[in-house]
């Protein structure tokens, strides 16, 4: 499958913000303004706590659901945590190993690994994340912060499922920090990403979806879709604004369109 075939996809990681109402009078904004595209997948994660109302609100041409984390367990004493299994019926996608998750409450890559098994064996699609801090770049260790965040997220994902999951190549120092991170950076480290894939898989690596997050905002957004080999985008600050999101999903729709002529 080559890089066009591939569907845009657009979430918008909500993050620890909104209540049951706010969160509802978002989708409310946003159904209004975004309208149903076959080339974008416009996907929204909320707090675990607003999934089940978002699924019954959100028009299902327009929309998908996804979790911002969970556990690797089916079930058991976990005290305040939340299974794939649990999320099963109500999401399409799990973000799994996000830096804030990495850095604030310390989930290892081997953790990771065990989610990102988890979503699979429960029929969800993980979208994993991956990224260098600052210093690490700076020390010129990015190539082999994504090497071993790939390779150890995804140990225990065979070939066949490997396809079809999504990669977020989503660099620390550029989340919610309004640093840009400049085209070329980018579209280095998401060869880097699809580089490893190959070396894991083969060749399924264009079967992948590789996103692009931090900072992104609406006039920003034309630059960073029209990467080769980025697919998509993972939004954060910006996603919380309907005007924003939907400026952003717009532009997305634009440049596929664009391109097709
Ligand atoms: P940001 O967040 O767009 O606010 O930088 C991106 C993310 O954390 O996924």
């Amino acid at each position: 499958m080559g890089n066009l075939e591939r569907k845009k996809l657009v979430i918008g990681n909500w993050k620890m913000h909104l209540n049951a109402s706010q969160a509802s009078l978002l989708v409310h904004r946003l159904q209004e303004r975004i309208e149903s595209h076959r080339d974008v997948e416009v996907v929204l994660a909320p707090s675990h706590l607003v999934l089940q109302p978002l699924s019954l609100q959100i028009d299902r041409r327009k929309f998908k659901l996804a979790a911002q984390n969970c556990h690797w367990q089916d079930e058991g004493a976990f005290t305040g945590e939340v299974s794939a299994t649990m999320l099963h019926d109500l999401v399409h996608y799990v973000i799994v190993g996000h830096s804030e998750r990495r850095h604030i409450f310390g989930e290892t890559d081997d953790m990771i690994a065990k989610k990102v098994a988890s979503v699979v064996r429960n029929g969800i699609t993980p979208v994993l994340c991956v990224g260098e801090t600052a210093e690490e770049r700076k020390a010129g260790e990015t190539k082999q912060v994504l090497h071993d965040q790939l390779m150890v997220g995804l140990k225990d994902v065979t070939s066949d499922d490997v396809k079809g999951i999504v990669i977020a190549y989503e660099p620390v120092w550029a989340i919610g920090t309004g640093h840009y991170a400049k085209p070329g950076q980018v579209k280095e480290a998401v060869g880097t990403i699809r580089h490893n894939i190959r070396e894991l898989y083969g060749h399924v690596e264009d079967d992948v979806r590789v996103l692009y997050g931090g900072s992104v905002e609406p006039d920003i957004t034309r630059g960073y879709i029209e990467i080769d080999g980025v697919d998509g985008l993972l939004v954060g600050g910006a996603s919380l604004n309907y005007e924003h999101f939907s400026a952003i999903v717009a532009t997305v729709h634009k440049t596929e369109t664009d391109e097709e002529k």
